[in-house]
């Protein structure tokens, strides 16, 4: 590849010595940072996908608190794996990691393989994961190239194309191959995701504290507050939703979604779709057919995001004859407290926090 920035050699060698010096003093004491065993740094990076380490932090407490060994992961119910990650989103993560668990333990012994091409077979690791795992467990020289090392690396070249292309992104995890330390691999890949969350942020970089402060082209050039330059997302898919929560005898209709598509696994309660105009307007939702339910309260419209959808819904609670035929229902009748055990998505969380407050006052 015909790269503009080249280091030397021996600026190649300087640029790691001083990243490595700025990490090794300035690094977050982090729990898996404590030891270099497979399963805890395996653990960390599956929770860091797409989520901030403050966010993930306390997931990754209470997952090796619940599983501290690989075996206990592998042996749990995806429910129970599910519930625990309850709230952090993108659950293919959570499916994902509990099934590599147990093919870990059915096929690797209990271990995660060294060999990167084995590694990404196994559900949920792709390119990142497994250079994250490969280069931290076993030193293996793979660069990770995630948000924040594009950040880094694109200031670092002034590269102004836009980091959502494919070739964009070839060329940074190009730049990160020729720049990653062979004799301290792992800590040269924490040094640079730990440089874009403390230093190389998003916005107001604080470049005067920055170790490569000197080997950086956005800042020579004044650039870093356009660097880097990320095209617009495609407008996401509008949704609206009737949230119903049922009651009959005291108890809530709880269902499972299906076994795959988005939230696969998670549980929720029943929903029908709906237009904006009728989301919008309480008084046609009141004719929306609702048999012989008693319609307790509506909600005001309440919004979730997703990573493609923007979910807009209201909330019915709903109050049944006693009388009528429970078993027809897909799901379960559960008292209020029973929920607590089920993993529930977020959208329909913010519901029955709603209903809580409903039922309360
Ligand atoms: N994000 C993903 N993995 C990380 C790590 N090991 N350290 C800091 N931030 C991360």
């Amino acid at each position: 590849m015909n790269e503009r920035f080249m280091l030397s050699a021996p600026q190649t060698g300087r640029f790691r010595r001083k990243l490595l010096e700025w990490f090794r003093a300035n690094k977050r004491s982090l729990p898996w940072r404590k030891q270099k065993d497979w399963y805890p740094i395996y653990l960390a990076e599956i929770i860091l996908q797409q989520t901030t380490v403050e966010q993930g932090l306390p997931y990754y407490k209470a997952f090796i608190g619940r599983f501290p060994a690989i075996d206990d992961l592998a042996g749990a119910s995806q429910q129970d794996v599910l519930k625990l990650w309850q709230g952090l989103g993108y659950y293919a993560r959570a499916r994902n990691m509990h099934k590599a668990a147990g093919i870990l333990v059915r096929e690797y012994h209990g271990r995660f393989p060294r060999d990167y091409e084995q590694a990404l077979k196994l559900p949920g690791i792709g390119p990142y994961t497994a250079a994250a795992i490969l280069s931290q467990a076993y030193n293996r020289v793979l660069a990770v190239v995630d948000g924040n090392v594009s950040r880094v690396i694109t200031r670092l070249l002034a590269l102004e194309d836009d980091i959502r292309r494919t070739d964009t992104q070839k060329r940074i995890q190009h730049v990160a191959d020729l720049l990653i330390s062979r004799k301290y691999p792992g800590d040269f890949n924490e040094a640079m995701m730990e440089l874009g969350a403390l230093v190389c942020t998003p916005r107001a970089p604080r470049c005067g504290a920055c170790p490569i402060r000197f080997y950086c082209r956005a800042r020579a050039q004044g650039k870093t507050a356009h660097i880097p330059y990320k095209s617009p997302p495609s407008p996401k898919l509008k949704q609206y939703h009737l949230v119903m929560i049922r009651e009959r005898d005291s108890r809530l209709l709880l269902q499972q979604r299906s076994e795959d598509g988005l939230l696969a696994g998670m549980w929720g309660f029943p929903v029908r779709a709906v237009s904006e105009k009728e989301l919008k307007n309480p008084e046609e939702l009141k004719e929306i057919a609702f048999k012989r339910a008693l319609l307790k309260k509506i909600s005001s419209p309440m919004r979730h995001v997703y990573s493609h959808i923007d979910l807009k819904y209201r909330v019915l609670w709903l109050r049944e004859p006693k009388e009528s035929a429970r078993d027809k229902e897909k799901g379960c009748w559960l008292q209020r407290h029973e929920l607590e055990s089920y993993p529930i998505h977020k959208a329909h969380l913010k519901a029955l926090e709603w209903f809580d407050k409903q039922s309360t006052s």
